[in-house]
């Protein structure tokens, strides 16, 4: 039995990686350690509650001995850290605490896996670590660190250390650098869940700045797939980008989506811009693909309408989103 710690399972990418990994391994045992952070929503684990080979453990990345405590009891030699502060608008409103989480977490996660001799660390880094492109070009494994956020740069910062950690002790570490996610149960800040919810409620769609910033979007099994494969086969010290090849500019996926709920486009509303704002991402992924045998299994346009019909079927889980009940889940399940 493998026994993998995987940290923030209960966010967007996370709980996915669970639940998928769950329901198609019976090789592996998991321990989600969390903090349940606004992010953070136990209601995303549903499908693997109460399962032999998964462990809920709530509490911080930075508290060292509740880490050193799980490496002892379940003996853990192989870590994904997914746990971050991972929203672009709250680290410009206030960024000690992704500091704090993205930084220092993953230091205290890597001196208890160089304790603990793990044979595995995967560090779930982002394609923003590389700052932002211009109309032309790509972002390779070798394009320097150059991030613009708060965010971005703790996960830069972040991705340093792993690095280090690799050559100064010969740890087997990995880093996976993806692009921007989409999927069910995303947390509904992000462009997508957002606006899909504010277009089922017709509330107004606040589109950034001239809303021609570009990202590159990938489905978040697609991710989950390739996270996988990384702990398999990855080279330790390797760092591997993940994309899908699928750029759109902010106010195409708004359209897209409008069209897709068959609401009329009154509801955009061009806002103020984000500071600092990156204009574009873009991945080649052409590393994972030549090394791993890594390609993304699904279309855009197949996994945007899943994700749309999600939504929809999945009232009550955003609801109780905004009205704040997903909060009680923890209780409701584990006690105080
Ligand atoms: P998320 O915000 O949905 O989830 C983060 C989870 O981490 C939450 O469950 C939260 O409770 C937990 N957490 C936060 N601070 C913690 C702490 N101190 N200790 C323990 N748990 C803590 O994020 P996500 O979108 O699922 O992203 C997961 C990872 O993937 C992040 O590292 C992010 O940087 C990276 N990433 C995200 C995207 C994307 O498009 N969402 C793209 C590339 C990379
Ligand atoms: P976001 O989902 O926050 O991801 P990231 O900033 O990490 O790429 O935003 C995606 C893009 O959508 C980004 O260019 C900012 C833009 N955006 C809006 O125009 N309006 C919004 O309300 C949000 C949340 C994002």
């Amino acid at each position: 039995m493998k026994k993998i710690l995987v940290t923030g399972g209960a966010g967007f990418i996370g709980s996915n990686y669970i639940n998928y990994t769950l329901t198609h391994r019976d090789d592996v045992e998991i321990v989600n350690l969390d903090k349940l952070t606004y992010a953070g929503n136990l209601e995303n684990l549903k499908p693997v509650e109460g399962k032999k080979n998964y462990h809920f453990v709530k509490g911080d990345i930075t508290n060292k001995e509740l880490v050193d405590y799980i490496f002892r009891k379940f003996e853990i030699k192989h870590v994904i850290n997914f746990a971050a502060e991972s929203h672009v608008d709250r680290s410009i409103l206030g960024s000690e605490i992704f500091y704090s989480t993205n930084v220092i977490g993953t230091n205290v996660l890597l001196e208890a896996s160089r304790r603990f001799e793990v044979e595995r660390f995967l560090q779930i880094s982002t394609d923003e670590v590389y700052g932002s492109l211009g109309p032309e070009g790509f972002f390779t494994e070798k394009t320097p660190l150059d991030p613009s956020s708060p965010y971005s740069s703790s996960k830069a910062a972040a991705d340093m250390m792993v690095q280090a950690f690799h050559h100064t002790y010969g740890m087997p570490t990995l880093i996976t650098r993806c692009s921007n996610n989409y999927g069910q149960l995303q947390f509904p800040e992000k462009l997508i869940p957002l606006m899909i919810i504010n277009i089922m409620n017709d509330k107004k769609l606040p589109v950034y700045g001239d809303g021609l910033n570009v990202r590159d979007w990938i489905y978040v099994y697609d991710h989950n797939r390739a996270v996988d494969l990384v702990m398999e086969k990855g080279k330790p010290g390797e760092v591997y980008n993940i994309g899908a090849e699928r750029e759109m500019k902010n106010i195409e996926i708004v359209k897209l989506l409008l069209n897709s709920l068959g609401k009329t486009e009154d509801l955009i509303e061009y806002v103020k811009d984000r500071p600092g704002h990156d204009r574009r991402y873009a991945i080649d992924a052409s590393k994972i693909k030549n090394e791993l045998g890594w390609q993304p299994a699904y279309e855009f346009e197949t996994a945007i309408d899943e994700t749309v019909k999600w939504y929809l079927d999945n009232k009550p889980w955003w609801e109780n989103i905004l009205s704040g009940d997903y909060k009680n889940y923890y209780n409701l399940q584990y006690g105080n």
